[in-house]
């Protein structure tokens, strides 16, 4: 006779099984310690990034004014994160800025992912603006708003591991006894950015909150993540809000800390059909929360179009028709569906952290283009609010 199927039983073994394999496929992948580690760049790339001229960056190091940089066994030039943040700095101080941080008067910039659809991309999205960003030398905090926790696990985290009972942004948030945001904040792979995790315990921030309205705790749950975001505001430019795919009260508190918001949308009449319930339910849920005092004035808001396809006929009629509709608040740069996206993904990996010689060239240049005008148009609405 056969076994009786106990669920509970089946399941923590397939939990256990899964686990394990996971561990395997990082340290298959990121050999010796499992820990992400971020590539070098070429001097193409890194001249790209400075918006200089490869020979103007050779002339730098023959005049000794460029750091000492690694050389690839060919004799080329490899370059750090840091050595390009070195870079930024000794060019700095002429005509040109090298160094685009915010200055006096120029308020914190923090921008929401957002959408209630799951796979629309808000977690690729807010990891390569998150990215690109930072080699532009922008400080940059990403916050982690979604319990599923996979812009953590895209940084190199294991959140079951790494912050089961604590550490996450729930810590920051919960009405008992909050920590400051500083406590949970983490370094990451990549210079240039933090990260403050998110794991299955942030979900009690939906659970205890009703409770805490009912008790009247202050700061209420809308105001809580700008509350919590103040006390470390000074030490970066750009605050990156990767939300669940849900209108909870996590997504409502990282809302009202935004000055700005990104809807990530994949061209298709069923996705476009529930982008329209799901703005009506954002536009009720944020009366009420503006009823109650939350600030409302944002910056700017745009449609990022996701999954973009140039060679399907019905997607471009989607296209067009948000297009007329929403005019200029449609991003300008789609981001193409691409292989190479989905796989960077299968090793946790973005097109920026990904060797170029490991793809298809034009399947990853085509990637790189796009993600770079999608990031470029952003920094371009960054500098607009700082009025640049
Ligand atoms: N433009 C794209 N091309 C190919 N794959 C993509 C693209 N955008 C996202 N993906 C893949 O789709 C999946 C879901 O994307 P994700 O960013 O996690 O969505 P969300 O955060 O909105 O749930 C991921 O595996 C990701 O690698
Ligand atoms: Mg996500």
């Amino acid at each position: 006779m056969a076994e009786p199927l106990l669920i509970n039983e089946r399941v923590r073994a397939r939990a256990d099984t899964l686990g394990a394999a996971l561990d395997a496929h990082m340290l298959a992948s990121f050999a010796p310690d499992a820990r992400k580690v971020l590539r070098r760049f070429s001097a193409g790339e890194v001249a790209d990034l400075l918006g200089i001229s490869t020979s103007f960056l050779r002339k730098l190091h023959f005049d000794g004014k460029a750091p000492e940089v690694e050389t690839s066994q060919g004799g080329r030039r490899q370059y750090s994160a840091d050595d390009i943040l070195t870079l930024r700095r000794t060019l700095d101080g002429g005509k040109t800025s090298y160094l685009p941080n915010r200055r006096l008067g120029e308020k914190l910039q923090v921008l929401s992912f957002l959408n209630f659809k799951g796979g629309s991309g808000k977690t690729t999205s807010t990891i390569h603006t998150a990215q690109r960003l930072a080699l532009k030398g922008y400080r940059v905090l990403c916050v982690d708003v979604d319990p599923q926790a996979s812009l953590t696990v895209l940084f190199g985290y294991r959140p079951e591991y790494d912050f089961l009972d604590q550490g996450t942004l729930y810590d920051a948030l919960r009405y008992d006894d909050p920590l400051p945001l500083s406590a949970v904040i983490q370094d990451t792979f990549f210079p240039g950015i933090d990260l403050v995790p998110a794991g299955l315990m942030l979900q009690e921030f939906e659970h205890e909150t009703p409770r805490a309205l009912i008790d009247n705790v202050q700061p209420a749950f809308y105001a809580r993540m700008a509350a919590t975001l103040s006390e470390v505001e000074a030490d970066y430019d750009v605050v990156l809000f990767d939300c669940p795919p849900q209108l909870g009260y996590l997504t409502m508190s990282a809302l009202c800390a935004s000055t700005s918001v990104m809807i990530t949308i994949v061209p298709n009449m069923l996705d476009v059909a529930s982008m329209a319930q799901f703005l009506q339910m954002s536009a009720d849920l944020l009366d009420v929360v503006a009823d109650a005092g939350a600030p409302m004035s944002f910056d700017f808001m745009r449609f990022l179009i996701n999954r973009y396809e140039p060679n399907d006929g019905p997607q471009q009629q989607v296209v067009s028709f948000l297009r007329t509709l929403f005019k200029d608040e449609v991003m300008v740069a789609p981001m193409l569906k691409s292989t190479a996206i989905s796989d960077a993904g299968l090793t946790q990996q973005t097109i920026y952290e990904v060797e170029r010689t490991q793809f298809n060239r034009q399947t990853y240049d085509r990637a790189l283009e796009s993600l770079n005008a999608v990031n470029d148009e952003i920094e371009q609405l960054l500098h607009h609010a700082w009025r640049r």
